[in-house]
């Protein structure tokens, strides 16, 4: 068994503490100044049904109290006030249409950013500034220069930053995670991530109603907010926005936060020639897909493939809709493969399994791999400790840059070159105009 020398996340940050001769000094106003108890205050924007997922976990933690709810749906807005009022017996919970006016409170500690897709970068942006520590859902961004400037407004304020990929806080994750980063596989020459393919009807409504008008109570200008203005239709509403480019980015994009950030997290290990795993991304990237007519109001790929290369000459597969990649994350290395998907851990050696799980449970591996106490747990942890998380901004950003320009190198139909440092196609302007999109006045970034 190969097993490459390297250093943990943990370990890296043990040596930054250990070095810095400052002792860590945690805001005065970390536990909010108004807060009925010295508790992490949160307050959570967009409550639909990720939203009331997240909220349930967090009224579920001792160590933080939920304050304040935003949503432009006031059916959503108030059952979720109602939830929280309910859960903790009082009426203190405050409700608000506009986001801005939450992230003005100076008792609130943290966000819960749970809104569409294309609403993410811009109030996340807003409570970095704020001095907020920020929980927020994948896919990081609508388009990838929105990931360049949420990684550089989290950075510049010093906040906390935890992304909704809750598979790395899974044991069978890690496990597979830390059999690639051990070496078990040896280095690994060929990736495969498996996603969905066509689209799911969350929400009921199929994907051929007419416009008509928004159910009333919904401010359908601020839903639509930075995006195109687009006449309300029901099946590019709540849920089901993901089906349209305007609001989402498909199967594609909606899944990308999920496994192939666990396909990067295996290859988080410089031995691999990869680098550390908030800088691990592709060189080059060609893709073909399978598109809806653009005037459909589900518009998005219905079947796609991503051919990237990964350094160290890594072929890197993501795809939907083709039959030999199957779901989840796949890496293959000399000494065999190895894949996990949700309920799936499979291996062309069973041993590295069962050695791995008894080795991650003495803690006694080489490269072993944070066990997480929970996703929300997990941040509210870092928000006290000032540690970074599992899913920080950077890591969120760059899992969901082969997406991003898979969709971009498939629109141009030709193979992009990926300056990863510089995060900037090489000499093509047509595909760098696809990078950002121009945001309806007055948002912007
Ligand atoms: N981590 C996961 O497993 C997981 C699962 C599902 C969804 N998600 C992610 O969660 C996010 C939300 O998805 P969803 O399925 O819950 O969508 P949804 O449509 O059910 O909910 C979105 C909510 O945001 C509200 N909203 C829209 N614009 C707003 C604004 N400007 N201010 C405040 N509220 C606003 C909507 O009214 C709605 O209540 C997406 O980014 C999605 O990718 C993650």
């Amino acid at each position: 068994m190969n097993t490459p020398t390297t250093t943990t996340r943990r370990s890296v940050l043990k040596l930054l503490a250990a070095s810095t001769a400052a002792p860590l000094i945690l805001p005065g106003r970390l536990f909010g100044a108004d807060a009925p108890s010295k508790k992490i205050t949160i307050g959570c924007i967009g409550v639909g049904w990720q939203g009331g997922e997240n909220l349930q976990s967090f009224l579920g933690q001792d160590d933080c109290r939920v304050v304040a709810i935003c949503d432009v749906d006031e059916s959503h807005l108030n059952e979720a006030i109602n939830k929280v009022n309910g859960h903790y017996n009082n009426k203190d919970c405050k409700g608000y249409k506009d986001f801005e006016e939450l992230l003005a409170r100076k008792d609130i500690d943290a966000v819960c950013i749970c809104t569409p897709d294309h609403w993410h970068s811009i109030p996340a942006i807003a409570a970095a500034n704020a001095g907020k520590d920020i929980f927020c859902e994948k896919p990081l961004s609508h388009t990838l220069s929105e990931g360049i400037a949420m990684v550089n407004a989290v950075h510049k304020n010093k906040r906390i930053w935890q992304t909704g990929s809750w598979q790395r806080a899974q044991a069978s994750f890690r496990w597979a995670a830390e059999i690639v980063q051990n070496g078990y596989l040896g280095k690994i020459t060929r990736v495969e991530v498996g996603l969905p393919s066509g689209h799911s009807d969350f929400n009921g409504t199929g994907n051929d109603k007419p416009n008509g008008a928004a159910p009333a109570g919904v401010d359908y200008e601020r839903w639509i907010g930075p995006s195109q203005m687009m006449p309300f239709n029901p099946c590019r509403f709540h849920k089901n926005w993901r089906w349209n480019y305007n609001t989402g980015g498909g199967q594609l994009m909606d899944w990308i936060g999920h496994h192939n950030d666990i396909a990067h997290w295996g290859l988080a290990n410089p031995e691999f020639g990869c680098g550390p795993d908030d800088a691990v991304g592709p060189l080059e990237v060609s893709a073909t897909a399978e598109f809806p007519a653009k005037t459909d109001v589900w518009n998005t790929a219905t079947k796609y493939r991503i051919e990237c290369k990964y350094p160290n000459n890594i072929e890197y597969i993501i795809a939907g809709g083709y039959e030999e990649i199957k779901g989840g994350a796949k890496w293959i290395g000399p000494n065999g493969w190895l894949r996990v998907d949700r309920g799936t851990l499979e291996a062309s050696n069973k041993d590295w399994i069962r050695e791995i799980q008894k080795l991650d449970k003495a803690g006694t591996l080489k490269v072993q791999l944070y066990n997480s106490p929970g996703h929300h747990k997990e941040f509210l942890d870092s928000v006290k400790s000032r540690k970074r998380t599992l899913t920080p901004v950077e890591i969120a950003h760059r899992s969901q840059t082969p997406g991003h320009l898979g969709y971009i190198a498939s629109i141009v139909g030709r193979k992009l070159k990926w300056d990863a440092v510089k995060q900037e196609i090489v000499g093509d302007p047509e595909a760098t105009a696809l990078l950002s999109k121009k945001m309806r006045s007055p948002w912007h970034i």
